[in-house]
């Protein structure tokens, strides 16, 4: 049987948080020991020049998300793990897909919306302002991504099936002008990944600005856990788990019966204080290890760089051929160096 494969990417830019962790990062891991599937999980640094021109930034962001995946577990063995600009037919296979996408189908992608109805509150501004080509066709280089490894299943957060979609009908306008050539993805919205509450009881969401970064050191991670907001219920008062973002947050990292076990103690009413000490507990143990091996990681970037250029590796042994398939398809020469 072919293996199905599942491909998603991650913009490196900012911090991986607590429910980046939970929502897909956990579960993508999970994912890539299954023998039943090839995983492609890449480091999206072409995305990230889009939202970021600060060349430090992207470096080091690349570097601690890699460091990141490695540390938690990522089997490299049965994924495959890549920067995305370590497959230069990605940005190859960009073009030919601009030149059968409709423009009209990039305006309505929700990115740009957003960007222009900001502008548009404004009458004397233009629609387009500051507005680059890189935003605008953002969803066409995603496209590229998930085509060139003709992946079937594409796990993402909700906001990202409008891109999946537009990649499937690119995809489509592709294979009816030149052949079959590409597979037609679908967007997989995590069934696994739980949603996780920031500081503030809402979403937790680097555009709310009340994350809990994943590898916090120890002490940080104290303080920030005790900034969860609660309500003013005094230790002895009996308490609604249900409505509460700490037992939420514990919920996220415990088995049954510790959730059973801590659920009676909410009624028996729990204090806030002490039951920001058992969170904090119960995630520090959880993520210690892999904090530990993330800070040896970062001390030694050369072990994430051959992890990476293995990972390209593998994915330039299916894109290299795969794009001069493309290129005799429209017509163009192939490249003879390959
Ligand atoms: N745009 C995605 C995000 O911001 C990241 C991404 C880039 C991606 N290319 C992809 C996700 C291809 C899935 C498939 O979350």
């Amino acid at each position: 049987m072919n293996k199905a494969h599942v491909l998603t990417g991650i913009t490196t830019t900012g911090t991986p948080h607590l429910g980046n962790y939970v929502g897909a990062i956990r579960p993508a891991i999970a994912a890539s020991k299954n023998p039943q599937v090839m995983p492609f999980y890449f480091l999206a640094d072409y995305h990230a020049l889009i939202k970021c021109q600060e060349p430090e930034r992207v470096k080091q962001s690349s570097l601690e998300i890699a460091a990141t995946w490695l540390a938690l577990g990522l089997d490299t063995s049965n994924a495959i793990f890549y920067r995305q600009s370590d497959v230069p037919e990605i940005l190859e296979l960009s073009w030919m897909l601009s030149c059968v996408t409709a423009k009209g189908l990039m305006n309505r992608a929700h990115a740009y919306k957003a960007a222009v109805a900001e502008n548009e509150q404004d009458e004397s501004t233009d629609p387009d302002k500051g507005i680059t080509m890189g935003l605008f066709s953002y969803p066409v280089l995603m496209a590229a991504d998930i085509l060139m490894f003709k992946a079937n299943q594409v796990p993402v957060g909700k906001d990202q099936i409008q891109h999946i979609e537009m990649a499937r009908d690119i995809a489509a306008r592709f294979n009816h002008i030149y052949g079959e050539h590409f597979v037609l993805p679908e967007a997989v919205v995590e069934a696994n990944g739980a949603t996780l509450l920031g500081l503030d009881g809402r979403k937790m969401s680097k555009s709310y600005n009340n994350t809990i970064p994943l590898f916090e050191p120890e002490k940080k991670l104290k303080k920030q856990i005790n900034k969860i907001k609660t309500n003013s219920l005094e230790p002895g008062e009996p308490k609604d788990p249900d409505t509460c973002t700490l037992f939420s947050t514990y919920q996220a990292f415990a088995t049954p019966g510790e959730v059973a076990h801590i659920r009676q103690r909410y009624a028996e009413g729990i204090g806030w204080g002490e039951m920001k000490t058992i969170l904090f507990e119960h995630i520090n143990e959880h993520i210690a290890p892999a904090r530990e091996l993330y800070e040896a990681l970062l001390q030694a970037p050369e072990h994430i760089e051959t992890q990476l250029q293995e990972g390209a590796k593998k994915a330039r042994d299916l894109s290299m051929p795969f794009m001069q398939e493309l290129r005799a398809a429209v017509g163009i020469s192939k490249i003879s160096k390959y």
